[in-house]
């Protein structure tokens, strides 16, 4: 810990006050270090730790704020001044190694006019009057650079202090777009750096998320943090399950044999990163635009930030970079960036609001999780009133208060979460939050185990939690039983009707329609959706019995080995644990799941209620589903689906046979187009063997 909590608050505090001031004529040359102390702290507080304490747009102005000051008194300047060195994000955990030339930063700018200003300096170091830019989006990851030796991936490192970074080969190994050999000698070049970024996409990001709170563990905050997380963990087999992508933007640098500068031969930005491109690297290409002129940046720059949420990935912002590498070199760079690119910052998803109340959810198996009340506010379109805020530890390290204004962000795309609270404008009314000890359901006293983070209900007659697993075992995760949800089920559950999750198979459709709000018709919906899923694979129905940590992956692992659901209470620990991939935590708790007699009851009494407990050729192994409508076939879906989603659209594919790819080649049999589908369709139709389908012609071949 580089700084102790004391310290954290007092910096917390000043930079509210600096933030709150921009006034330089009020700024001495004391102000000097101590404004040099805190953008160290926030730099700190975001690079190495990767849990800023303020918005980007907020460190932005306190550096501006030094550099500024600095510039008015550069005798009070320190010679390790942040500006002049860029943010160090050494944590000490891998080895330290040099860059070839520093890993710079960039330029900010946030509107037209800093963008004009950008143009007219360019114009005026180069005595030009027209500038060619390119425009790219700023991926929002974690900075990378790689090195190529004789055409073969030898180094990659983070950005670090900018000098020196963190050696992270063996993670970015796993990187599938990062390719291990590419052809640079055929321009001649024997040593290259890239630059680029590791990034997350967001439908990976959410799909992570997705399995995290199935499995009970802390959600990750943002596609950044995931990205940095994913590249700076020990075990490069966990980069891997995270399945970053890297973009490559910049060569850096190349020499031939003879230690030789071969950039000269390529003449400009957008040619380096078309050669980058054309030996196997993912680079921007439709999304990077040549600009003559600065007003087509600011148009482009403009389209962008409407666009950017169909982006599959997380950006930030967009770089304009004088595409000329000689014009470049003749603006030179800062000890800070280059002056020949600057960031343009879209704007953020910020928004403040008060945070009216606290409310507590219990959760199927028993996690108590906080929800805030917040007064409605509009986020990027979005109304915004309730908030998960994870568990007690993340209250705490909030420090949040009943009463508090509050400062909230949408991550990802969806999930919106509280950035922090605003002590400075408390009034003194605002209330401690007494985080609850006993179940707000059945008050049963809570009990937090050492490795987790959420305090939990261990009562399983627990109302709260016998409700959540009832609203899982329908929904579309679990059994897929379509129309059936919370309202029904707490509905019938108040009624008596259902009491267990086997009561669900044996409903009196009679009474049903006799109910105020239904009839013949909506009961006859409900009886054929439930007889649906009585014939479900048994990994559905493993996973809808929510038992603490068998995921959906795990179902299906289990159910490929039985023949049985009630197979399972003969099994040993070593049993389980002998399934690849299957831990000795899950292994504990399906045990002892199914050694509790009132559950095999309950499963037995769903058998002769009519549910499927025998596996079914979809339980099988996937390669061995030889009589698929896919069988053998390689397929993959492009554009955007609009019956289903896209992991949906690919296991149904899976079950009926087929194998999913990423890319399109010869490989490829089939592809599924849906709208505004671009490149592979293009890409499909000319290498011409490939069976193009739209998305309702799959659906009626599965049919
Ligand atoms: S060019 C000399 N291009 O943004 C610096 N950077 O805030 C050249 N970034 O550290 C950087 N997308 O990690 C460049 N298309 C892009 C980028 C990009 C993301 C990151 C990069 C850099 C940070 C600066």
């Amino acid at each position: 810990m580089r700084y102790t909590t004391k310290q954290q608050q007092a910096f917390y505090d000043t930079s509210k006050k600096y933030l709150s001031y921009t006034d330089l004529h009020t700024l001495t040359p004391k102000d000097v270090p101590l404004l040099e102390d805190l953008v160290r702290f926030h730099e700190y507080r975001y690079y190495v730790l990767d849990e800023p304490l303020v918005s980007d747009y907020e460190y932005d102005l306190l550096y501006k704020l030094l550099e500024a000051i600095e510039k008015k008194y550069p005798d009070a300047s320190s010679p390790n001044s942040p500006t002049k060195r860029v943010g160090s994000d050494l944590a000490g955990d891998f080895a330290s190694v040099k860059h070839l030339i520093p890993m710079l930063s960039l330029d900010n700018s946030y509107n037209a006019d800093d963008l004009i200003k950008f143009d007219t300096q360019v114009k005026k170091l180069t005595e030009r009057n027209n500038i060619i830019y390119t425009v790219e989006p700023k991926f929002d990851g974690g900075s990378i650079a790689i090195i190529y030796e004789n055409n073969q991936l030898i180094r990659t490192a983070t950005r670090g202090n900018g000098e020196e970074g963190e050696e992270i080969t063996a993670q970015s190994r796993t990187i599938k777009s990062l390719p291990l050999e590419a052809d640079f000698l055929s321009k001649g070049i024997y040593r290259a750096e890239l630059r680029g970024e590791a990034v997350i996409s967001k439908e990976r990001f959410n799909a992570i998320n997705t399995y995290r709170a199935e499995e009970g563990l802390t959600l990750l905050a943002n596609s950044r943090n995931s990205a940095t997380g994913g590249l700076r963990t020990k075990d490069p087999a966990e980069t891997s399950r995270r399945q970053l992508d890297a973009f490559i933007f910049q060569l850096g640098f190349a020499e031939d044999e003879n230690g030789n500068d071969m950039l000269p031969s390529i003449k400009s930005h957008h040619d380096a990163i078309d050669f980058l491109g054309n030996i196997g690297f993912k680079v921007s290409k439709g999304e990077k635009k040549l600009c003559y002129g600065i007003e087509e940046v600011i148009e482009q720059c403009n389209h962008w930030a409407t666009i950017r949420d169909d982006y599959p990935y997380e950006i930030d912002g967009m770089v304009i970079k004088v595409d000329n590498f000689d014009l470049q070199d003749i603006c030179g760079y800062t000890s800070h960036h280059p002056r020949w690119a600057i960031a343009f910052k879209f704007q953020a998803k910020q928004a403040t609001t008060k945070l009216l109340d606290i409310e507590y959810q219990i959760g199927k198996i028993g996690s108590l999780t906080p929800v805030a009340k917040v007064a409605p506010v509009s986020l990027a379109g979005v109304t915004i009133s309730s908030i998960s805020l994870h568990n007690e530890d993340f209250i705490k390290s909030k420090d949040l208060r009943i009463g508090d204004q509050v400062l909230i962000e949408r991550a990802g795309d969806v999930i919106p979460y509280i950035v922090k609270s605003l002590p400075e404008l408390r009034t003194g009314d605002e209330q401690a939050v007494e985080y609850p000890t006993h179940c707000p359901s059945c008050h049963t006293l809570l009990v937090r185990e050492e490795d987790e983070a959420a305090w939990r209900c261990t009562n399983l007659d627990c109302k709260a939690q016998i409700l959540q697993r009832l609203i899982f075992h329908v929904s579309k995760d679990a059994m897929d039983i379509d129309g059936f949800g919370e309202k029904y089920i707490i509905r019938f559950y108040e009624l008596g009707w259902i009491k267990t999750m086997a009561d669900i198979y044996r409903l009196d459709y009679n009474k049903i329609a006799g109910l105020e709000g239904f009839g013949e018709k909506s009961a006859e919906k409900i009886r054929s959706a439930v007889e649906k899923a009585k014939s479900n694979p048994i990994h559905r129905l493993l996973h809808s019995l929510s038992i603490h940590h068998l995921g959906q992956r795990a179902s299906k692992l289990i159910a490929e080995k039985i023949s049985h659901v009630l197979d399972l209470t003969n099994w040993s620990i070593e049993e389980y644990i002998s399934i690849k991939d299957i831990g000795p935590v899950v292994a504990e708790n399906t045990s002892r799941w199914f050694a509790i007699e009132k559950n095999i009851d309950m499963l037995q009494e769903m058998e002769a209620a009519g549910v499927n407990l025998h596996q079914t050729e979809l339980d099988k192994p996937k390669e061995l589903i030889t009589d698929g409508v896919f069988s053998g076939k390689t397929i993959l879906f492009t554009g955007t689906l609009t019956q289903m989603g896209r992991k949906e659209a690919q296991n149904k594919a899976e079950d009926a046979g087929a194998k999913n790819i990423s890319a399109v080649s010869k490989k490829l049999d089939i592809l599924v187009v849906g709208e505004n589908a671009g490149s592979k369709l293009d890409k499909a139709r000319k290498i011409g063997t490939i069976q193009i389908l739209t998305e309702v012609e799959f659906l009626e071949l599965l049919d």
